[in-house]
């Protein structure tokens, strides 16, 4: 009677005995009376300089996840991507210009306007623009109206508008598309620059369906169309910079090949960047970190990837002001079985954060929306992701079926695997520390980053949390209770007992 009632353990007593714990071998316990509400839940995180992100996601520098795509649309729902280094010239040499490119297009990103809308060459067949239309299909549909020019490129001078009334798929095959589009001097255009709000309007007022977009020279930049604005939702999470641009990251390497790299990208308006190695703790790492932070003071650098405190301080004494956390637990990731070396994910998350004052971006081994819940209930800041977001509709490459299962599948790979041949510090030369294989298709990161924010809000509502902050108070004062796994735990805790 009066005795004080604590179930399971403190994080401190979970972690304690020194075994490596991964995000299955324990649970949180639902000990919390909750009397919050759900929309007093804010999930925001602080990385500095400038960087606050309103889902707590970062995507992973990796070639089969992050392209411009994935970064503009995590961007829009409150995340951040970081774009990947390994971008080649035919020769097999880093191409850096690509990786600025990307980088580019992200910052250029203006919700609503479409940067490179498909068009045709006066001199295409009616029949050349159909087939186009079909190979460029807009979810299920062909695309059926075309901004004509000159060179037939998206941003060469335009000549017309090849709209869905102007021809028959059936009449007009043999028809050049300068014999039946809206010419230049009939068309109404807008010219940049101009806003979203104005380009809205003037589609309303001339009764359009699609408002071109040109330069003073009339060269074509973006193709605006009243069904996208229709359905144009405001993202209100969005994370973007003092100049409502969306924000980015990119990869670097330790090797000498990074100043350029460095330069150009933060040329291009990247906001940070993650340096991107397997092995945090290093001379290569700290040099690096020395010389971003004097050469580029406002820009976001995060380090890593380390696993232990040891390296935590190390790196904290030279000034880096975030980390990534997790050595040998990714889901592509052989390190462990290469070369002996790693740290399961949850036991590298515990006890680094404890050690250090640096935001501690959780990484690998991340495979479900619970698992970020334990992670940044554990310590974490954010959480990096690989595998939860290759497979999207927006990561790089091509949706296939897979023949045994039936199911569409994208490629996902190591980036220290063979197929990814990183260069000299990965690839064949060297013993490889990832694998590639394939990830479900998962749709659009529209649809499935609002489904990872809405278990994460669950889970902070079970505990009663408000905010990550509270979250770290209550585990780090004992208030959040765990329970260790059984494999029978393990199992219960999957679907059972059920023909599928
Ligand atoms: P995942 O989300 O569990 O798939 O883990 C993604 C993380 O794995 C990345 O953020 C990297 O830290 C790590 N990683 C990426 N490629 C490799 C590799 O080839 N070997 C080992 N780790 C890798």
């Amino acid at each position: 009677m009066g005795e004080e009632i604590y179930s399971g353990f403190s994080a401190k007593e979970l972690f304690k005995e020194g075994i490596g714990m991964t995000y299955d071998d324990f649970s949180i316990l639902d000990t919390s009376f909750t009397n919050i509400d759900r929309n007093e839940i804010v999930l925001e995180t602080d990385l500095g300089k400038g960087i606050v992100l309103k889902t707590p996601i970062i995507a992973a520098p990796m070639d089969t996840v992050t392209s411009k795509e994935l970064c503009i649309a995590l961007a829009l729902q409150g995340g951040i991507g970081c774009i990947h280094y390994n971008f080649k010239n035919p020769d097999g040499s880093p191409d850096i210009d690509k990786q600025v490119k990307e980088i580019e297009s992200v910052k250029r990103f203006e919700n609503g306007f479409i940067e490179n809308p498909v068009t045709v060459s006066p001199e295409n067949t009616i029949a050349d623009a159909i087939q186009i239309g079909e190979k460029n299909k807009v979810g299920k549909s062909a695309i059926d109206t075309f901004p004509v020019t000159e060179s037939g490129k998206p941003h060469g001078k335009l000549l017309g508008l090849l709209r869905k009334q102007d021809y028959s798929r059936t009449k007009h095959t043999d028809f050049k598309v300068k014999d039946r589009m809206v010419p230049l001097k009939k068309l109404i255009k807008g010219e940049w620059p101009i806003t979203l709000h104005e380009a809205n309007k003037l589609l309303w007022e001339e009764h359009l369906l699609f408002l071109p977009i040109t330069d003073k020279k009339c060269n074509l930049r973006y193709l605006v169309t009243r069904s996208d604005l229709d359905k144009n939702e405001e993202y209100p999470l969005a994370t973007k910079d003092e100049n409502k641009r969306l924000m980015v990251l990119f990869a670097v390497e330790t090797r000498p090949i990074a100043y350029e790299r460095l330069e150009k990208c933060f040329k291009a308006g990247a906001d940070g960047c993650i340096i991107d190695t397997s092995q945090g703790y290093t001379r290569y790492e700290v040099d690096m970190i020395k010389y971003i932070k004097e050469k580029y003071p406002d820009k976001l650098v995060i380090g890593g990837n380390i696993s232990t405190p040891e390296a935590c301080k190390g790196l904290e004494e030279e000034g880096l002001n975030s980390y990534r956390c997790g050595q040998g637990s990714g889901s592509i990731c052989t390190t462990s079985g290469a070369i002996g070396v790693s740290r399961a994910g949850a036991s590298g998350v515990y006890y680094c954060a404890k050690a250090t004052k640096m935001k501690t971006i959780a990484d690998g081994g991340i495979r479900q929306v619970g698992d970020i819940v334990k992670a940044l209930t554990i310590g974490a800041d954010v959480v990096i992701l690989g595998n939860m977001l290759a497979g999207t509709e927006e990561s790089p490459g091509n949706t296939i079926i897979d023949p045994e299962s039936g199911l569409p599948v994208k490629i996902y790979r190591g980036m220290g695997s063979k197929e990814a041949n990183v260069g000299e510090i990965r690839g064949y030369s060297r013993l490889p520390q990832g694998v590639s294989g394939h990830v479900k298709y998962k749709g659009s990161i529209h649809e499935w980053v609002p489904l990872i924010r809405d278990g994460i809000i669950s889970a902070f509502h079970v505990l009663n949390c408000k905010n990550i902050k509270e979250l770290h108070e209550k585990m780090n004062k004992g208030k959040i209770r765990f329970e260790k796994r059984t494999v029978g735990s393990l199992r219960e805790s999957n679907v059972h007992d059920l023909l599928m």
